[in-house]
C-alpha cells in the first residue's frame, strides 16, 4: 500500500474523476477527506463507496466546501487537521465548465469560472500550505487538455485551466523549499457528469475518432497518474503537467 497513513484532501471527490481517485487512495491506505459542494453530497458519496469496497470509518471524512467562500475553505482545512493532525496530499480537482462563445458570454460567466477553478484552488492551496510547509507534501491540480490546446467556445474554461498550469509551475518553484511538490494532471475527454453535460453523442464520436487510443476515458484511466504524483515514487518530480488523454493532444 503505497499511501499508507498519508492524509489526503481531494476536492470534488463526490463524483467523477475525484471519486475514482479517492477510492484508489483509500485502497492504498490513505485517509481521505471526501469533499463535495455540500456536506450531504459527501456523506452520500461515502455511503455509496461503502457499498462497493471495504474501509474503516476512520479512513474518511465527509466535507461540504464552497470553493467560492474563503471561510468555508478555512473550515475544511481545520476540520482535517483536527481529525488527522496533518495533510500530506492535496488534490485540487473540483471544477466547473461551460460552453459559450466569447460574444455570448456575460461578465458573470468569466467571474464564476475563475472563482471556482482558479481562486478557489489558490485559496485552498494557501490554507493547506500553512500546515504542509512543516512536513512537506504533494499538491496535484486537475488541469485539462484545453489548458494546453485551448478550446473553441470554451474561452472561460480554457483560460482558467491555463491559469491552473501557471499556478502549478509557479508554486513548484516557490514551495520546493518546503519539500512540497506541485504537479498537474491534464485529462482528455473523460466520461463523467461534466462531460455528459458538455459533449453530445455526435461530438463524443468525433473526439473518439481523433484519439490515437480510439476511446473516451473512464475516470479510472486517470487514477494512476495521481497515484504516482501523490506517492514517494515521485519524490524528484515537481512542476510537471502529465497529460492523460489517450494521445488526443500532442
Ligand atoms: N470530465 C472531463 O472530460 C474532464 C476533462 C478535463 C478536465 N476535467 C477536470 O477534472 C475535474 C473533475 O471533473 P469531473 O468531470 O470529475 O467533474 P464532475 O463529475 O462534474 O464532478 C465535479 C466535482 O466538483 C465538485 N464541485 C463543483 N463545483 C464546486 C464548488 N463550487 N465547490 C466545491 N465543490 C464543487 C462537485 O461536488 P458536488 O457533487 O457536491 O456537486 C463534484 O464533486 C475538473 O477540474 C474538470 O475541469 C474533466
Amino acid at each position: 500500500m503505497i499511501l499508507n497513513n498519508k492524509v489526503a484532501i481531494i476536492t470534488g471527490s463526490t463524483r467523477g474523476i475525484g471519486n475514482a481517485i479517492a477510492k484508489r487512495f483509500i485502497k492504498e491506505g490513505a485517509k481521505v477527506a471526501i469533499c463535495g459542494s455540500k456536506l450531504e453530497n459527501a456523506e452520500q458519496a461515502i455511503t455509496k463507496m461503502a457499498q462497493e469496497m471495504n474501509f474503516s470509518k476512520d479512513q474518511v471524512l465527509p466535507i461540504g466546501i464552497d470553493l467560492t467562500n474563503t471561510e468555508s475553505i478555512k473550515k475544511m482545512v481545520s476540520e482535517v487537521i483536527q481529525k488527522w493532525g496533518k495533510i500530506d496530499i492535496l488534490i485540487n480537482n473540483a471544477g466547473i465548465t461551460s460552453t459559450s462563445s466569447l460574444l455570448d458570454s456575460q461578465d458573470e460567466d468569466f467571474y464564476n469560472m475563475f472563482e471556482v477553478n482558479v481562486f478557489g484552488l489558490l485559496k485552498t492551496t494557501r490554507e493547506v500550505v500553512k500546515y504542509m510547509k512543516d512536513t512537506g507534501g504533494s499538491i496535484i491540480n486537475t488541469s485539462s487538455m484545453v489548458g494546453i490546446n485551448g478550446g473553441r467556445n470554451q474561452v472561460a474554461y480554457a483560460s482558467s485551466k491555463f491559469a491552473v498550469n501557471g499556478i502549478t509551475k509557479s508554486l513548484a518553484k516557490e514551495l520546493g523549499q518546503y519539500q512540497i511538490r506541485v504537479n498537474a494532471v491534464a485529462p482528455g475527454v473523460v466520461e463523467t457528469d461534466m462531460m455528459r453535460d458538455s459533449v453530445d453523442e455526435n461530438l463524443k464520436q468525433r473526439l473518439q475518432a481523433m484519439t490515437p487510443l480510439a476511446k473516451v476515458g473512464n475516470p479510472n484511466d486517470l487514477v494512476g497518474a495521481y497515484l504516482y504524483l501523490a506517492s514517494d515514487e515521485a519524490s524528484f518530480t515537481t512542476g510537471t503537467i502529465i497529460q492523460v488523454d489517450g494521445g488526443l493532444v500532442m
